[in-house]
């Protein structure tokens, strides 16, 4: 049935039992009586109608669903429909404004940058990252033109070019940015900022790390196939020409194996896919076995000494070992001979404490600063000459990290070197809180 109907059918018949009312009264108490009563019953209808209009008018001044009246015949529907229109406004309105706040959280938590701005570079709305990128202020620049806020002249050339399909980088306040303008709805565009400075120097680092990991390797091949020419030129060698080239062909594999290696096991550490496997590290049966390399290593050429007096620790025993070993080695290849060494473990205030004194050639204080980078050799020759590759500390730094401990170094040329490693004191271990490293 149609609404109208719907509408009509019950108020016409409203009205006929109205009227038909009106008549009995009239049959029984007279005409004029029945006319009577046929106006006061029409009045209270009106009066009725009346109320409800002005109860709607009154609600849709604060038109809040829970205040909507009930009322009667014909207008319990209409505010039934009402009510039904108002909850479904509501619900409409909860989930826009959700909406809304969710979308700002993103805008705020995104790590590129959004700026909106009409079509004539007004700036609109912007998020946090591009105040950021670009050193706005949203409150304070709105309403101003990009292109007084972003002063570069390679912003303004993108700008006036209009080639918007193709980003832009632009260097901007020591930044690398990553910019591209979006136009959307007709008198809107977005610029959308990526900061690309750490990622340039994550590039450059490992552009770095090719050209050096090629060179070291490119020295040790260039002698082994030197060697190999003249064996195979010269046909028949003299034996002890021969020995002494199979001899110096074996130390350069040697160190081209140390720099794989070494290399490969920088890589590990770096990797998120090789979590530490934390384990109870005996540091006396540790430490006690890097005396015994050390003293290896040394050749009674140095007088190597121990001294332990520290807690246990948690940490992963293989990659300690590697950490202090690099130490410890370094320590007796940088110490001339008839130096003294000293290896110690102790508890300081802000918790355990790794160190290795020498009394060996020293560093200067501006390569103090350098020696954790990758390859970095003081004087590359003596490395050399000790097969070092200069990924030594590097090692040791990544270790470290991975324990929550940090190095420091102390140093002076011809007078030696103090190594120390600070572990935090979170870092004791008690005694089977977890199982022993073998
Ligand atoms: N105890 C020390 N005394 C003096 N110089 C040191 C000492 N330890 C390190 N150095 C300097 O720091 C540089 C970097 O050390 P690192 O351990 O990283 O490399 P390496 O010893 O040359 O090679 P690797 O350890 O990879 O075999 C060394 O080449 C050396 O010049
Ligand atoms: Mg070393």
């Amino acid at each position: 049935m149609s609404a109208a109907l719907l509408f009509w059918i019950p108020a016409a018949l409203r009205l006929i039992f109205l009227l038909l009312g009106a008549a009995v009264f009239g049959f029984f108490f007279g005409l004029v009586s029945g006319l009577i009563a046929a106006l006061v019953l029409l009045i209270s209808q009106l009066g009725v109608q009346l109320s409800y209009l002005y109860q709607l008018n009154a609600w849709l001044d604060e038109p809040n669903s829970a205040k909507l009246p009930d009322g009667w015949g014909a207008w319990t529907d209409v505010f039934s429909r009402l009510y039904r229109t108002r909850r479904m406004d509501e619900k409409n309105q909860t989930e826009l404004t959700e909406w809304l706040a969710r979308f700002r959280q993103a805008m705020h938590l995104l790590p590129d940058g959004v700026v909106i701005m009409d079509d004539v570079l007004f700036l609109e709305w912007c998020n946090p990252a591009a105040e950021k990128h670009l050193g706005l202020t949203l409150e304070r620049d709105e309403g101003m033109r990009v292109t007084n806020l972003v002063r570069s002249p390679d912003f303004m050339d993108y700008i006036i070019l209009g080639r918007y399909e193709q980003p832009l980088t632009l260097s901007f306040k020591d930044r690398k940015l990553i910019v591209q303008i979006i136009p959307f709805e007709s008198r809107r565009q977005i610029l959308v900022t990526h900061d690309a400075t750490d990622s340039d120097r994550i590039d450059m680092m490992r552009r770095d790390f090719i050209a050096n990991a090629s060179h070291e390797l490119r020295t040790p091949l260039t002698v082994i196939n030197g060697f190999l020419e003249i064996a195979l030129g010269q046909g028949k060698l003299e034996p002890q020409t021969r020995t002494a080239h199979l001899k110096l062909m074996a130390e350069q594999g040697q160190r081209m194996q140390n720099l794989v290696e070494d290399m490969l096991t920088l890589s590990r550490l770096e990797s998120i896919d090789y979590p530490m496997r934390s384990e109870h590290v005996k540091v006396q049966v540790l430490l006690e076995s890097i005396l015994r390399e050390a003293n290896a290593l040394s050749g009674g050429r140095h007088t190597v000494t121990l001294e332990i007096d520290g807690p246990n620790i948690k940490g992963s025993m293989e990659e300690l070992r590697s950490a202090f070993g690099n130490l410890v080695s370094n320590a007796v290849r940088y110490t001339n001979d008839g130096g003294c060494i000293r290896i110690g473990w102790r508890m300081a205030a802000s918790g355990p404490q790794f160190f290795v004194q020498d009394t060996g050639i020293g560093i200067l204080p501006e390569n103090i600063v350098r020696l954790t980078e990758r390859f970095y050799r003081v004087d590359k020759s003596r490395s050399r000459e000790t097969q070092g590759t200069g990924l030594g500390l590097a090692i040791v730094k990544h270790v470290l990290l991975r324990h929550g401990a940090t190095l420091s170094i102390e140093s002076a040329p011809n007078s030696g070197s103090t190594f120390t490693v600070q572990f935090s004191s979170g870092s004791v271990c008690e005694p089977d809180a977890l199982p022993t490293a073998k």
